[in-house]
């Protein structure tokens, strides 16, 4: 069946505050795309989508849209441009827009944490010390007292795996270390860190919702008959996703990482998030799309069932809500995008798994981290030079499903129907 109704399923459009705020800020990411070969299209967050200076345009288009949900981020560096030096500024800014959000009758989701450290913090070690967890905890209480009556939807941390392993372990993204111990240490102290927001969140605002955004992939072996691909899909399983979800969710550490003395085990989360955009294969020890299959922009494999294998582990491990709070592809032409969304919303809806909120990456195109402004995540696309917005037609397919509560025969006809992937 090419059309479906959302059966309760609620949309929305996700974004980070680096990626779309635009500004000279001190942050790790302002400091890394100023070297040379760290960012493939040298470009810098500085402009990104202007969105600082564009909240009212944006929450018209949020509007047009009509979603019903949108998750943003915060730039830490903003709200503290020096250690305990808090700006009423940054934060009347923030609360501004959240204002505003509501006004629109849209329920924000705020994300502590996106990859985002100001600079003054990665100078001293950001998450490989202990010290920050509680720096952390602080910033996050100044963003509860500031934020009252406001927010009750809170993303602590996004993706600890990805960002503790590309900027820890492979060397990719700031502060570009290459250290095993190291990016264990990291896990540990983020995980740390989103069971104290938990706590502390729940204390300012007994029914609020808090969960971590987890980047999870989906993981087959190459050759299911094959010993070293079978048990390196499950090891890379364990180690990537497994065993961070399991130590904020629960409080329960196992190896590699320790066990923290003075946390309790206990339920720490509200919600699960899930970031979901690709399968890996793994094969020899490596990871990887598969061969002759579709992929995207950045040649990241498509895979709409995985959207619900992956809920479907989620809720057997962790009952409750599941939001997912990333899905989406870089498709500069548009030319498959529709049939993106349709796929895996489609999988979310026949799931019969509680998955109440999906909020698609990203509502527009935005600055991709070590990637730059060349992949296009947009809804909505972006003319960086005008900062334009573009409708796409993405953009129109989505207000539409929302306007009808699903995909319509028309709406399949329309924007889906003609549309087709490109493999690899
Ligand atoms: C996720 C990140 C998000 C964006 C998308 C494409 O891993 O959370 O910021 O970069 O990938």
């Amino acid at each position: 069946m090419s059309t479906f109704s959302l059966n309760g399923l609620e949309l929305g459009v996700a974004t980070a505050a680096t990626q779309v705020e635009g500004g000279e800020i001190d942050t790790n990411w302002h400091r890394w795309a100023k070297m040379p070969g760290r960012i493939a299209d040298s470009s810098t967050p500085a402009r990104a989508a202007d969105h600082w200076n564009r909240v009212d345009e944006d929450i018209e288009l949020l509007r047009r849209l009509g979603v019903k949900h949108y998750r943003m981020g915060l730039e830490w560096a903003r709200i503290e441009p020096a250690p305990g030096v808090y700006s009423l500024e940054a934060l009347g800014h923030y609360v501004d827009e959240l204002t505003k959000l509501r006004e629109a009758g849209i329920t924000p989701l705020v994300t502590l944490h996106h990859f985002n450290n100001p600079g003054w913090l990665e100078s001293t070690g950001a998450w490989a010390r202990s010290h920050t967890i509680g720096v952390f905890e602080r910033y996050v209480y100044r963003v509860m007292e500031a934020f009252q009556g406001l927010v009750t939807d809170w993303v602590t941390i996004n993706e600890p795996n990805v960002y503790a392993t590309k900027a820890y372990l492979a060397g990719d993204w700031p502060p570009g270390h290459k250290s095993l111990p190291e990016a264990v240490r990291v896990m540990e102290h983020l995980s740390y860190a989103h069971i104290i927001a938990y706590k502390l969140i729940h204390d300012m605002v007994p029914d609020a919702r808090v969960g971590v955004a987890h980047h999870l992939r989906a993981f087959r072996p190459s050759r299911k008959w094959h010993p070293i691909d079978q048990v390196a899909h499950f090891g890379m399983d364990y180690l990537f996703q497994s065993v961070i979800m399991r130590a904020m969710s629960l409080v329960r550490f196992r190896a590699p990482l320790k066990q923290p003395q003075h946390v309790r085990p206990g339920k720490y989360y509200d919600f699960q998030g899930i970031n979901y955009y690709t399968p890996s294969e793994v094969r020899n020890l490596r990871e990887g799309p598969g061969r002759g299959v579709p992929v995207n922009d950045l040649g990241w494999e498509i895979y709409p069932e995985g959207i619900a294998e992956l809920a479907r582990s989620v809720s057997k491990d962790y009952p409750g809500p599941i939001y997912i709070t990333e899905n989406g592809t870089a498709d500069a032409n548009d030319s498959f995008r529709p049939l993106f969304i349709h796929d895996h919303l489609k999988q979310l809806v026949e799931s019969e798994l509680p998955i109440e909120r999906y909020y698609y990456w990203c509502f527009t195109d935005n600055w991709e981290w070590a990637e730059g402004e060349e992949p296009r995540f947009g809804l909505l696309g972006l003319d960086y030079d005008t900062q334009e917005r573009v409708w796409r037609d993405s953009a129109a397919f989505y207000a539409d499903i929302i306007a009808n509560d699903g995909v319509t025969e028309d709406a399949y006809q329309r924007w889906v129907a003609s549309r087709a992937y490109n493999t690899n």
